[in-house]
């Protein structure tokens, strides 16, 4: 529909105004279709974005922790005092560390296997022992009356030193190098060192069980 108006001018000018069209209702099957395809994206949006979160929370979970923690170098406290706990002075009594799942031992042997060089320990006299079993991975306890690590699970035992005694476990525990650093004692929990083969052992003084065995064989 055409319409003219006059503007104060006295010009005339003629405004077309076209006219709208009109649209068509979509057709039932039209509809079906749009309604698949926003329903398809809706699930194709959701099932990126559970993916994307998925993703990150494993990348999170694998990622090694930098700060401190298991898997870092951990400052334990002090060197002497340390000692002094695990050793003659405390009765030989194992510490644990939670923070880096290692125990502590006192250690006197000859350190006839290559392992004792490598993590320091005959210099220093003390060992950080991986409390998980290396038959299947329990976390092993310390027994006080047969002053062995004896494994809940399979029955697997260690001398004190961590050294194989018995059970079905193919090696002594494995272990942490330990260092002293200002005073400090810190252990690698970074760079495992695998346990000395069966049939290694290299300190009398803990050999045999000194008592009776939390778990029987
Ligand atoms: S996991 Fe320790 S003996 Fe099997």
């Amino acid at each position: 529909m055409a319409e003219a108006a006059s503007r104060g001018s006295g010009d005339d000018v003629s405004v077309q105004r076209v006219p709208e069209k009109k649209r068509k209702p979509l057709t039932p099957d039209q509809m079906a279709v749009s309604r698949r395809m926003f329903l398809n994206r809706a699930w194709t949006a959701t099932f990126a974005t559970f993916l994307g979160f998925f993703g990150m929370s494993t990348l999170s979970f694998l990622w090694p922790k930098l700060s401190g923690g298991f898997g870092t170098a951990i400052t334990v406290g002090d060197a002497a005092e340390i000692l002094k706990q695990v050793g003659p002075d405390g009765g030989y009594k194992p510490l644990f560390n939670p923070e880096g799942r290692f125990w502590l031992t006192y250690y006197d042997g000859t350190g006839d296997s290559p392992v004792y060089a490598a993590v320091g320990a005959t210099e220093l006299k003390i060992q950080a022992l991986y409390r998980k079993c290396v038959h299947l991975g329990c976390s092993v306890p310390h027994c006080s009356k047969s002053m062995l690590f004896e494994c809940p699970c399979h029955g697997s035992k260690y001398r004190l030193h961590g050294e194989y005694y018995g059970g079905p476990a193919p090696r002594g525990l494995d272990r942490f190098p330990v260092s002293v650093a200002a005073g400090k004692l810190v252990v690698d929990t970074g760079a495992l060192e695998v346990g000395p083969p069966r049939g290694t052992n290299t300190w009398d003084k803990f050999a045999e069980p000194v008592g009776s065995l939390c778990v029987p064989t």
